[in-house]
């Protein structure tokens, strides 16, 4: 079982809900009587994207891209391309990009599509994270809907993996040391 491998969990598949549903309640006003369209990060944003547009009342498209650093390892290269475009227009639409969580900041993603929506056209963009960590931030990157502030620590679950494993615990929990937990 991969419950097996995670030291604590961080925030309980109940506690959430509940910030997803408030999330959505926040973004169903703020929307209100404008074309939206959420865009998820594949693949870490799956999980919570897929419970928050059930927490939203009003109409929205839903379209993904999947962004990549080049090569292994280079984080912090700040070179990043689409590999998974926009099925759809954003021309005239209000876009959400909805993202697991922003760490340093580095891997550019955010404000690299952030500028690539707004090259296409999109009436606003805006990000919203299920997970913050700022104290690891190096790059700033404003973050306009945030599901949870979390301390310094590598976290897995509801969405988010660690060597690609660990997206489908409910919770998001802190790994034992042995399999990789700990500070980052
Ligand atoms: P950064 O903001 O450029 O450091 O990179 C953020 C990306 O790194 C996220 O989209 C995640 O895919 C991954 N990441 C950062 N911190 C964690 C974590 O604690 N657990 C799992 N993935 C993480
Ligand atoms: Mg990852």
């Amino acid at each position: 079982m991969c419950t097996d491998d995670v030291a604590d969990v961080l925030l309980s598949p109940e506690k959430i809900a509940a910030r997803v549903a408030e999330l959505g309640r926040q973004i169903s006003a703020d929307y209100r009587g404008k074309s939206l369209i959420l865009v998820g990060i594949l693949s870490g944003a799956v999980v919570f994207l897929a419970d928050l547009i059930r927490a939203i009342s009003i109409p929205l498209e839903l379209d993904f891209v999947a962004i990549s650093s080049y090569g292994a390892g280079t984080r912090s290269s700040g070179v990043v391309r689409i590999i998974k475009d926009l099925d759809e227009s954003v021309e005239g639409k209000h876009v959400l990009i909805v993202e697991d969580i922003v760490d340093t900041g580095l891997t550019l993603k955010l404000s690299y599509l952030v500028d690539n929506l707004n090259a296409r056209k999109a009436a606003s963009v805006r990000i919203c994270a299920l997970l913050d960590k700022p104290n690891r931030r190096k790059m700033e990157v404003h973050v306009d809907y945030v599901g949870f502030v979390i301390p310094n620590k590598f976290v897995v679950g509801y969405g988010l993996d660690f060597n690609g494993l660990y997206r489908n615990l409910p919770f998001v929990g802190v790994l034992k040391e042995h399999v990789g937990g700990g500070v980052n």
